[in-house]
């Protein structure tokens, strides 16, 4: 892997200690800190994520461009962790992973004018994957103004199919523009991806308040708002307002898209193409 580049430079507010990632080969990970700044960075072919907040509190990540190839696994734009008061601004990531990756524990994010594509979107979660008794949660998240290139989702919430127990709650995903996006709206509460999870377990994370306003653009696949929520704790309270998607299909020819629910309760108002089935 290539050497990280770091073009950088850190405003120290207050004490910044860092302290290795446990995964290790980020680009930069931002660590028990409070009240840091980190603007203009550039990261290039990270060996895993190039940018991690983990266990911080108001930390501000603005102008952060990244550059990795989209088949790059594992090499997460932004990953904020366990953090409260975590605003990102400004930023473009193509890269071969999440290009904003929310994990549990985190409070009060801001994420604004980001441009992801290529890689996997903007993702809360994946939460649920760790066993044991602590609570896994999100809550209030605002992801605001943001543009999808090519990616493999848009806006996504994902859980894993696991009884691990917690929430998410009071997300609003607002002004978002897909160009060609597989999944753009996506709530995918059995995520596995190296299978291994048990067979039909539902999630023990329940979802509520998530709202989806000012969505457009294309879906390179027929499904473009798809809830797959948990049986056993159904996702409540969602509402789509002003969001018009449209199929582009591989002749670049235009078709109507559709939208799939699953235990996903909630309201549409505005224009809403496809159709709300909430
Ligand atoms: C939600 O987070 C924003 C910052 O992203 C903050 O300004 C606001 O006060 C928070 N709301 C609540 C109810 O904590």
């Amino acid at each position: 892997m290539a050497k990280a580049m770091l073009g950088l430079l850190v405003h120290l507010h207050a004490a910044l200690l860092f302290v290795p990632e446990p995964a290790g080969g980020a680009s930069l990970t931002i660590s028990n800190s409070r009240d840091v700044v980190v603007d203009g960075l550039r990261s290039v072919s990270s060996e895993l994520f190039h940018v991690v907040v983990l266990q911080s509190r108001g930390v501000t990540v603005r102008r952060v461009t990244v550059d990795a190839p989209a088949d790059s696994p594992n090499t997460d734009g932004i990953h904020v962790h366990k953090s409260t008061d975590v605003a990102v601004y400004d930023a473009a990531i193509p890269t071969g992973d999440d290009c904003v990756s929310v994990g549990p524990g985190n409070s009060n994010l801001w994420i604004e004018r980001v441009a992801c594509g290529p890689g996997h979107g903007i993702s809360i979660g994946s939460l649920g994957k760790q066993q044991g008794m602590a609570v896994e949660a999100v809550e209030n998240v605002t992801v605001k103004t943001t543009w999808f290139t090519g990616t493999t989702n848009g806006l996504r919430i994902k859980t894993w199919g696991s009884s691990k127990r917690g929430y998410v709650r009071g997300v609003t995903f607002a002004d978002a523009t897909m160009s060609a996006v597989a999944n753009p709206i996506i709530i995918d509460q059995h995520y596995c991806p190296d299978g291994g999870c048990a067979a039909g377990q539902s999630s023990g994370i329940k979802i509520t308040g998530v709202e989806y306003a000012g969505v457009r653009g294309s879906s390179s696949t027929p499904v473009a708002v798809s809830f797959d929520c948990s049986r056993t704790n159904p996702c409540s309270g969602i509402t789509l307002r002003d969001v018009k998607l449209t199929y582009r299909q591989k002749s670049l020819k235009l078709a109507d898209a559709a939208s799939s629910c699953r235990y996903a309760q909630g309201t549409a108002s505005g224009l809403v193409v496809p159709p709300s089935c909430l």
